[in-house]
This record gives structure tokens, sequence and C-alpha cells, in this order.
């Protein structure tokens, strides 16, 4: 089954993340003014609650990479595919980008906070790598990653967090390796009430500055306005510094 690197919890089963979340830590200076209450900030449990408890739906509704915008499957292919070295797929979900990453030769593996999601992965797609972890303390070896894919996986991460979640990114990711990472747009950063918890808009700009400061260079975006009832989404491909 698993051919990638061993990825899990570092520090044991993540419930240390209730414990840090009940802090509520100033804003970072950069960051816009969040208008919603921050008694809506949502600790990791929450997440990995959430998604489980919708799990077989989410499969049924996005769980395939058809249901995955054409223009979507060919930024991360063209970011992420054609070069030699391990990509983790971080908040892979059901691991339906992880599979086509994949059969593009990519040795990727797909990582996920739900059990639900990645039992489902290892069974639809057995030769693949899937394994139960937080992108948050990826138990990987420093600047040991060509490429990180976190698609949609960030969404959730309150602003005050952003920065930790990327340095930890940086951290396990090698120079000139490829970040890329689709996220929702809006004006300014604020929480919203997305279906399965809630969730952050952000300017992409503002997206980009904060990729920028821990060491990741924006090289190409992709921004797609509201559709039906898609909300404003932007994808963002990005390349580690030096140092
Ligand atoms: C909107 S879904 C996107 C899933 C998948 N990337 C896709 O495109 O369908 C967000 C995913 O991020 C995962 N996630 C959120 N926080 C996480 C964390 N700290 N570590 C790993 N996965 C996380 C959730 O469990 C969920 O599967």
């Amino acid at each position: 089954m698993s051919t990638g690197p061993n990825i899990g919890y570092r520090n044991g089963s993540g419930d240390e993340e209730v414990r840090q979340s009940t802090h509520v830590p100033a804003l970072a200076p950069a960051c816009s003014v969040v208008r919603e209450p921050y008694s809506r900030v949502v600790n990791m449990v929450q997440v990995r609650q959430a998604y489980a408890s919708i799990a077989e739906l989410y499969v049924e509704l996005f769980g395939t990479s058809q249901q995955v915008h054409a223009d979507d499957l060919a930024f991360i292919g063209r970011h992420l595919a054609g070069r030699p070295g391990a990509v983790l797929d971080l908040g892979c979900g059901p691991g339906h980008i992880t599979d086509y990453l994949r059969r593009l030769g990519v040795n990727a593996t797909g990582i996920d906070i739900v059990p639900e999601f990645i039992a489902h992965a290892q069974a639809a797609h057995p030769s693949g790598s899937y394994q139960i972890g937080s992108m948050k303390d990826l138990a990987v070896a420093n600047h040991s990653i060509a490429g990180i894919l976190a698609w949609g996986s960030l969404i959730h991460s309150p602003p005050q967090d952003l920065d930790g979640v990327l340095a930890e990114f940086r951290r396990v990711v090698a120079p000139a390796g490829t970040l890329v990472l689709g996220i929702f747009v809006g004006d300014e950063v604020a929480a919203f009430d997305h279906k399965v918890v809630t969730a952050y808009r952000w300017p992409v700009e503002e997206f980009s500055e904060r990729l920028a400061r821990a060491g990741f260079t924006e090289v190409e975006r992709l921004q797609r306005p509201s559709e039906g009832t898609q909300r404003p989404h932007a994808a963002v491909a990005a390349i580690a510094t030096d140092g």
C-alpha cells in the first residue's frame, strides 16, 4: 500500500490541538480585520469531526478527479508533475487528487486528519499512498519534500494560525520545491459558514504576502469568479526560496 514517506502525528493523537486552540492569540499585524467573533474559530478536532460526519456525502459529491475543474487539474499537474521527489497532498480528503498526481507519475502521498477519508482513499486507490496525519505537524525530515499540494485544506485555518502552518510547509520542502494551493477569495479576510465547518476567504494578494513571509515566492495564480453555487476561488503556485 504505502510507498511514500512515513508520516503521522509527531505529538500523538492531536489532542494537543484542543488545548492550543482554546488560547486565542492576537492577530498577526499584517492581517486585515476578521469580522467574525473568535468563538467561531474552530480547532483541528472540530474540523476532523465535522468532515468525519459527512465523509460519505463528501466522497459522493467531490471524490473523483472528474469533479475537479479541468483548469484546476491542469494547474496542479503543471506545477507538481514532471520532476523527481516526493509530493505531499496535505488535506487530501478522499484522495482523488493524490491519485491524479500518481497517474501523472508523481510520487504522491495523501495525508488527512479524517480516518474515514484515508480508509476510502486506500480502498478506492489500493496502489496509492495515504496516511492519517496533520499538516500542522508533519513527521517528515527538514527539506525532504519536492512539492506540497494543499487543495482547499487551508480554508479552515484561522488567520492567526496560518503562518505556523506555512512555516511547517517551508520546513519540509526542499529549496526550489513547489507549493500549490487552492483557497476561497474575498475582498477582506473573513470567516464564513462553509457547509462543513467555519472557513475563511482571503484577498489573494494578502495570502500571497503570507506565503512570501513564510519563504515561498508566488509564480502563478489562477482566479475564478463565482460560478453558480461555486464561491470565488484562486489557485496559487509558489516556489520555496533558499534559506
Ligand atoms: C475542503 S476539504 C478538501 C479535500 C481535498 N483536498 C479536495 O480537494 O477535495 C478540506 C480537507 O482538509 C483536511 N484538513 C483540515 N485541516 C487539516 C489538518 N490540520 N491536517 C490534515 N488535513 C486537514 C480536512 O480533513 C478535509 O479533508
